[in-house]
């Protein structure tokens, strides 16, 4: 893997604008409908807690990576659940090693929060070397029958502990913004 050495840090709000352009870069037709969950989901962190990183080099926004509170239902309690979502580095500068760096700074910000776990739904195949694993081994239900069981994944912290495990229930944004699994 590729090391990358591009600066990341937290979100600020100058930088709204060139993470939009960045994700309508990445994802093509997409990137309207990421950018729309991204506002909605950036204004559910000052409540309910989460993160958003940026990594910047020469005033470029380079890549974006965000994680916010859903909930797990869980045979206990309601439980905060971290999902990270989105991902993107702007293609100029994919395959560097970008990705994978903001990925390991999340999941070390998730750490030091004392966040159990973090949950996502991706392409096990990129994801995996970050330790993510499907989260059904462990007993999670997706929220959605559109997401394939391959997809939706878990990587397990220091403060996880066997009982965590239930029924993924998505924060609002993630169904106003129809940007819960695969449709058609
Ligand atoms: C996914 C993404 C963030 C990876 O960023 P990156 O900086 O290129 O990632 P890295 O340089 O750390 O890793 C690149 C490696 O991941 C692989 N990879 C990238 N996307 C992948 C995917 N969807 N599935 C499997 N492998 C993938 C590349 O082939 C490359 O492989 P290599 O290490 O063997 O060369 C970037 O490709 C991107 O922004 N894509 C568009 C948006 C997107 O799909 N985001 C993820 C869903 S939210």
């Amino acid at each position: 893997m590729h090391a990358d050495a591009t600066p990341i840090r937290s979100e600020q709000p100058g930088d709204v604008e060139a993470i939009r352009r960045l994700h309508l870069s990445a994802f093509g037709d997409h990137g309207r409908v990421v950018n729309a969950l991204v506002d909605d989901l950036r204004s559910t962190i000052a409540e309910l807690g989460g993160s958003s990183f940026v990594a910047v080099a020469h005033d470029d926004v380079r890549g974006h990576v965000m994680v916010t509170m859903s909930l797990l239902d869980t045979a206990r309690r309601l439980l905060p659940a971290p999902v990270l979502s989105p991902l993107a580095v702007a293609p100029e500068h994919q395959g560097a090693g970008l990705g994978a760096s903001l990925m390991r700074h999340a999941l070390r910000s998730a750490t030091a929060a004392d966040w159990p776990f973090v949950i996502l739904e991706g392409d096990p195949r990129y994801y995996a070397r970050f330790g993510f694993r499907p989260a059904g081994e462990l007993g999670f239900r997706k929220p959605s029958l559109r997401i394939p069981d391959a997809a939706f994944q878990v990587v397990c912290l220091p403060d996880y502990e066997p009982w965590m495990t239930g029924t993924l229930v998505y924060a609002w944004p993630f169904w106003t913004h129809d940007a819960v699994g695969l449709r058609g």
